[in-house]
């Protein structure tokens, strides 16, 4: 995954994007916009008409509002939603921020739910710093191994880049805070944080086992057990334009349409997995369960040549037109992969291979709940069970594969993604011992600075992904933290129903037990 991709030649979009201004539709177009503009804009509302059926349904999370923000509401018409705006030739956007920030905004519905079991490792990660609390120094420890560093202050947001990324993951991990800023006004706490870009975890458990020795605090995508990484979404929630991976509340859409086109009864039934074969030891071994003459493990496994994709521009990557198989094989590769949340989006079953690496969701997922557990070691044999024993199990494969897609379609829309953003910043903030400033070399960045400059895919997305209105409820409530014996007896059960799947497979259990 080293290579780099060019840059895409999309249809110029025009400066202006200043889209859903108000959102009254005959007044949309009532500006004297670009004639591109116009069309692009035409083309997107036509696009949000037909997904969306415009039944009170925000563009922005998909959550539907309370009819009280709904425009067309006539019972309330004071009642008027909030719309950011933007305009790239106001002004010189490409190095400027507005000066003015909306911070005294109040969500109208603070009686949200509890929010999605995963948060609840939230405590776990910040655990290092409870007793603590976070000193600069701390922080500045954390600056060796980091990419980037993002402080706020002020609700204003400013960046230091220490070191190349690849692709754009740190450009994305930025418009993301950004983003979660615009969700939730002035309600964030003032923070400095250094993030770390690259695939693995780096801040080593055992190199802080003395007893006044406190680990910096790191962000980065993944972690394991031996690391204290805190971990935080990826920049694919956003969009991955090298590889043309739209932005995830997209994605998540034309996926759930697509699982209405390809009926699980209909599909391939083999076990399908797609990419780059030389990440990591998992899928080098991953690579010998492909069907050859002699040996068929029901699996159907394809090396992506990044090469090639890359000079046919991703098209066959398409992920939404991949779930076409009955099982769906996930591997990680250096570390965990994005791809896990479109595999599970698939309504197939998930055959997950022990992973090493956890993200901010997955430490939720249950074997047999949401997923197939599979063995590292005989992989295939482990796969070619798995696909004959759900074959043989329709309703438990079923079962299976629902909860599976219902766990990334509804606990992991972006609603919760920013709520788990806005819970795990704020939680980390008041931990802080100091007073966050700006560093000397910090640039400020907002969606101006961030959008008027670029173009191509890369625009298209941030616009896409881009929080139109300040959210009209507040962040989900915390769920509490673990006891460390709950922790335990769930640790402990997951490892019960490995050692279940296992004896099934040997032939030492004759069914699973109910539970
Ligand atoms: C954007 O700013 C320019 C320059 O100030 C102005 O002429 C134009 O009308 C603005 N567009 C919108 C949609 O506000
Ligand atoms: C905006 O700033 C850039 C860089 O300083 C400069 O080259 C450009 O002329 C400015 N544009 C306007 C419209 O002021
Ligand atoms: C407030 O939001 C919650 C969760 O989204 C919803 O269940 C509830 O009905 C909302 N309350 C009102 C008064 O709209
Ligand atoms: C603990 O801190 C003291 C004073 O800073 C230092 O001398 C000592 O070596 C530290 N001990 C460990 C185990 O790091
Ligand atoms: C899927 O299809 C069913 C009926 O066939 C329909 O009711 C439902 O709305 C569809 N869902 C999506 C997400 O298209
Ligand atoms: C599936 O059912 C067939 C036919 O009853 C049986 O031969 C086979 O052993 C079963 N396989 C599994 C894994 O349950």
């Amino acid at each position: 995954m080293k290579e780099a991709v060019g840059n895409e030649k999309l249809p110029h979009m025009g400066d202006n994007v200043h889209a859903f201004h108000g959102a009254g539709l005959p007044g949309l177009f009532k500006k004297s916009y670009t004639m591109n503009v116009s069309v692009f804009f035409i083309i997107l509302l036509i696009g949000t008409f037909l997904s969306t059926r415009w039944s009170g349904v925000s563009i922005v999370t998909g959550d539907s509002f309370r009819t009280a923000w709904n425009y067309r509401s006539s019972t309330k018409p004071h009642y008027k939603r909030f719309e950011y705006s933007m305009n790239c030739s106001e002004g010189n956007m490409t190095k400027t921020c507005p000066v003015t920030l909306l911070t005294t905004f109040e969500p109208s519905n603070l009686s949200t739910g509890t929010c999605p079991e995963y948060f609840r490792w939230i405590y776990e990660d910040l655990k290092p710093w409870t007793e603590t609390g976070i000193t600069r120094d701390m922080v500045e420890r954390a600056k060796t191994p980091a990419h980037i560093r993002v402080v706020v202050v002020d609700g204003k947001v400013y960046t230091e880049k220490y070191k190349w990324v690849f692709q754009t993951r740190d450009v994305f991990t930025i418009w993301g805070i950004l983003q979660v800023l615009r969700m939730y006004p002035g309600k964030l706490p003032d923070f400095d944080l250094m993030f770390e870009c690259g695939d693995k975890p780096v801040i080593k458990k055992h190199d802080y086992q003395g007893l006044n020795a406190t680990a910096p605090p790191l962000f980065h995508y993944c972690g394991d057990d031996e690391t204290l990484d805190i971990v935080f979404p990826d920049w694919s929630f956003w969009g991955w334009p090298e590889i043309r991976i739209k932005p995830w509340s997209t994605l998540r859409k034309d996926l759930r349409e697509g699982n209405n086109k390809t009926k699980w009864v209909d599909r391939e039934p083999y076990a399908y997995w797609k990419g780059n074969f030389k990440m990591g030891v998992t899928r080098h071994e991953l690579s010998k369960c492909s069907k050859t003459n002699e040996q068929d493990w029901n699996a159907r496994i394809y090396n992506m040549d990044w090469l090639q994709e890359m000079q046919n521009g991703f098209k066959s990557a398409d992920l939404s037109t991949q779930c076409t198989h009955k099982y769906k094989i996930y591997a990680e590769g250096a570390a965990w992969s994005v791809s896990e949340k479109y595999i599970l989006a698939c309504d197939s079953v998930t055959l997950l291979v022990k992973p090493q690496y956890y993200d901010f969701f997955t430490r939720s997922l249950q074997p047999l709940v949401h997923y197939w557990p599979i063995k590292l070691k005989d992989m295939c044999k482990s796969i070619k069970f798995a696909t004959e024993w759900c074959n043989n199990h329709t309703q438990k494969a079923h079962e299976i594969r629902n909860a599976g897609s219902s766990f990334v379609q509804e606990e992991l829309r972006m609603k919760f993604v920013y709520d788990y953003m806005f819970h795990l910043l704020s939680a980390y903030a008041k931990l802080f011992k100091y007073k966050p400033t700006v560093p000397p070399g910090a640039v400020e960045v907002c969606p101006e600075t961030m959008v008027c400059p670029v173009k191509g895919l890369q625009k298209k997305y941030k616009i896409q992904s881009m929080v139109k209105s300040p959210s009209d409820t507040g962040p989900c409530v915390m769920p509490p933290p673990y006891d460390p014996a709950e922790l335990r007896d769930m640790l402990e059960r997951k490892d019960h129903v490995m050692k279940q799947v296992e004896m099934l497979e040997e032939g030492s259990l004759k069914n699973l037990k109910a539970k």
